[in-house]
C-alpha cells in the first residue's frame, strides 16, 4: 500500500513518492494537474515505462495514431525560451482551434469556475489582467517540468476519431505517471505553437500537434499544486434507461 490519504470529496492526496504503483482507485482519484515541479530528471527507465503503459491505450481500428517527442535536458530549456517568445509576439501557429467562447450553459459555468479556482491558485488577483498574463505563460516553461511529451498525430478526414485516440493515450500517460509516483499536466496551450515546435525538432509537417503532457516529480510543497479542482455529481452527467 502507498501512503495515501483518503480525503472525504472521494479524492485521493499523495504525501511523496509511493514505494510501489498505486491500486487502480487510488491512481484515478490521485490523478491531478501539477503546476509545479522539481527540476530532478526522471530516469530513462521510469519514462520508457510509462511509454510503455501508454501505448496499451486503445484506437480506432488499432490505427495507434499517437506519435510522441518526448523533449528533456538542454532541448526542453531551448524550447521554453522559444514558446515564450512567440507568446509574447502572439505568433500563433496552432493546428487545430480552440474557442473557449463556444462553451454555453452549465459548461461555460464549469469554464468560468475553473478560471477562479486556477488565477486563486495561481495567486492572482481577480481583474489583475498582468498577472493573469504572467500565471498563463508558464505554460510554455512547462510549469518548470524537466520533461515534455508533444503528443502528434496524422491528419484523417475531421480528426474527431484520431482525437479521441489521443486523448485516450494521454489519459493513459498521465494515470502511469500517477501510478508511479510521477504526476504531469495536459497543455493545449502548447498546441497554439504547433509549426513553430515542428520546425525547432525537425517534425514532418504530416503530423499536427494535439496537445502535450509536461511531466516529471510534482512540488507538493508548491501551493498551485494543492489545487483540487471539483466534479460534478455522476447523475449530471449520466442517463440510465432501462
Ligand atoms: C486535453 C487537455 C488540455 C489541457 N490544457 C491545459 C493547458 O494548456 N494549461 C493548463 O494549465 N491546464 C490544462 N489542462 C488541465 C485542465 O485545466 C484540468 O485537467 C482540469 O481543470 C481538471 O483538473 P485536474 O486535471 O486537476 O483534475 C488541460 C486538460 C486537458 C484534458
Amino acid at each position: 500500500m502507498s501512503n495515501a490519504t483518503h480525503l472525504s470529496n472521494g479524492l485521493i492526496e499523495l504525501e511523496n513518492e509511493p514505494s510501489q504503483t498505486l491500486s487502480f482507485e487510488e491512481t484515478v482519484r490521485a490523478r491531478r494537474s501539477f503546476r509545479s515541479f522539481l527540476p530532478t530528471p526522471v530516469p530513462n527507465a521510469q519514462i520508457k515505462q510509462v511509454l510503455e503503459d501508454a501505448q496499451y491505450s486503445p484506437s480506432n481500428c488499432n490505427t495507434q495514431p499517437w506519435n510522441t517527442h518526448i523533449v528533456s535536458g538542454e532541448k526542453i530549456k531551448e524550447l521554453g525560451r522559444i514558446l515564450t517568445e512567440q507568446n509574447e509576439a502572439e505568433n500563433f501557429t496552432p493546428d487545430f482551434s480552440f474557442d473557449m467562447e463556444c462553451f454555453y450553459g452549465a459548461y461555460s459555468e464549469r469554464r468560468i469556475e475553473h478560471g477562479k479556482t486556477f488565477y486563486e491558485a495561481m495567486g492572482v488577483a481577480r481583474g489583475d489582467k498582468i498577472a493573469r498574463h504572467k500565471a498563463a505563460a508558464k505554460n510554455y516553461t512547462f510549469y518548470g517540468a524537466p520533461h515534455v511529451a508533444l503528443l502528434f498525430m496524422p491528419s484523417f478526414g475531421d480528426n474527431v476519431r484520431v482525437g479521441g485516440d489521443i486523448g485516450m493515450y494521454g489519459q493513459t500517460f498521465l494515470l502511469s505517471l500517477t501510478a508511479r509516483g510521477l504526476g504531469g499536466i495536459p497543455q493545449t496551450a502548447i498546441g497554439f505553437f504547433a509549426q513553430t515546435i515542428r520546425e525547432y525538432l525537425g517534425i514532418s509537417d504530416e503530423l499536427k500537434l494535439m496537445f502535450a503532457i509536461a511531466f516529471g516529480y510534482p512540488d507538493f510543497t508548491a501551493p498551485v499544486n494543492s489545487v483540487r479542482m471539483g466534479r460534478v455529481p455522476v447523475s449530471e452527467s449520466v442517463t440510465f434507461h432501462h
